[in-house]
């Protein structure tokens, strides 16, 4: 069950709001979120009281991002045994609420492996929740230690790919603190630039249909104080064709042992162009997007989403329209096409920024002796 909690605005800075916290009130253990499906209009937090609803949040993009993704999953395997539900039930309704995203798979595997390794040692199910519990918060807590790597790696290797005088970056979807136990993976080296004085602009695709660039990464540039500038996803190839791009910097959602990278839809189009203007193409991702058990680009299921979000324009302040509950801008009946990720070839990524170091050029050999290196870490 999930409940709705409003912020005014006036008690709480946007800033302050964390995309997802466990809280222990006197009525039990809750998972509370930020609910982004309402941002930038409003804060708006939901109160999960159950797996059931966090399933919920998650096909619905109130809470999403590959790394948050991990964490909220790891969090719903603790809720369901905290509470007392059953968690095997629970923890496969969560590792396949969406498909793309390994994150989400591997946070719940974290937490129901010491959950179950906790019963396996003779404890009851207060203490094995009690492991789920803390597995879950330790990767929360590794998600930020992460992050802050992750931007430091990025920052560098901008610094030694572009000439000096600040770099202009194009990124895509949105990949900061709403994603993130941290400052997120992309946009936190474009923060990190920024604090540095070296970010001259961050251009931002409003990234249709869902608009999470135009709702969230503007949210986020705008809080941070950085210059940006937001533009439409068809508006990006007049952009690098004006030589106004050094950088093209975004997240991924699973990369395969070939180094093919889904990340949000419209992300490989910008690796075409960014390769026919000699723009280098970053990925920024931790290691734990990194699939070994997935071999490459075409064994990635990329989820496709309901038409709807693409026939209708959906807000949760608009005014009710089309059988999808948003504003019809197609007639009714138009089938669509939505697939919610691409694929990038592994040629055509410059680099994979992770938490452990920089992978460049992207081939399998290197990034199976990241994955070593990560688990002897
Ligand atoms: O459908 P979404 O909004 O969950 O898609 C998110 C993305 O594609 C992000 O770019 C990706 O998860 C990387 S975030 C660090």
């Amino acid at each position: 069950m999930a409940d709705q909690y409003a912020h005014s605005g006036e008690d709480k800075r946007p800033t302050e709001t964390p995309a997802i916290r466990w809280e222990e009130p006197p009525e039990g253990p809750v998972l509370v979120l930020l609910d982004q499906t309402r941002l930038p209009a409003e804060e708006m937090e939901l109160v999960c009281t159950d797996a059931s609803a966090l399933v919920e949040a998650i096909r619905s993009l109130a809470v999403r991002g590959a790394p948050l993704l991990g964490i909220a999953g790891a969090y719903g395997v603790a809720l369901a045994a905290v509470r007392g539900f059953d968690v095997d039930e629970a923890a496969a309704a969560l590792a396949g609420a969406r498909p793309t995203a390994v994150n989400l798979a591997v946070g719940v595997r974290r937490a129901l492996g010491a959950y179950r390794a906790a019963l396996a040692e003779g404890g009851d199910g207060r203490r094995a929740a009690e492991a789920a519990l803390a597995a879950a918060r330790a990767l929360h807590r590794e998600d930020a230690e992460a992050s802050a790597r992750m931007a430091g790696h990025g920052l560098a290797l901008l610094d030694e790919l572009l000439p000096a005088g600040g770099h202009r970056v194009l990124t895509h979807c949105n990949t900061g603190a709403l994603v993130s136990g941290g400052e997120g993976t992309a946009f936190a080296v474009a923060l990190a630039a920024h604090r540095a004085g070296r970010l001259r602009r961050l251009w931002v695709d409003e990234t249709r249909p869902l608009l999470q660039g135009a709702r969230l990464t503007a949210y986020e540039a705008a809080r941070s104080g950085m210059a940006y500038t937001l533009l439409t996803d068809n508006a990006a190839g007049s952009l690098f064709a004006a030589g106004e791009v050094d950088a093209v910097l975004i997240g991924a959602d699973r990369i395969a042992a070939d180094g093919s990278v889904a990340n949000k839809v419209g992300s490989y189009p910008l690796a075409v162009l960014a390769r026919y203007h000699h723009v280098p193409f970053i990925v920024v991702a931790p290691v734990t997007t990194v699939d070994p058990d997935t071999p490459d680009g075409a064994s990635i299921e990329v989820e496709q989403r309901a038409g709807h979000e693409v026939t209708e324009i959906t807000a949760p302040q608009a005014s009710v329209a089309g059988a999808g509950g948003g504003i019809a801008v197609a007639p009714l009946g138009t089938q669509a096409y939505n697939p919610a990720f691409d694929v990038t070839p592994p040629e055509l990524v410059t680099a994979i920024v992770t938490e452990e170091g920089v992978v460049s050029p992207v081939t399998s050999e290197a990034l199976a002796e990241l994955c070593a290196r990560a688990r002897r870490t």
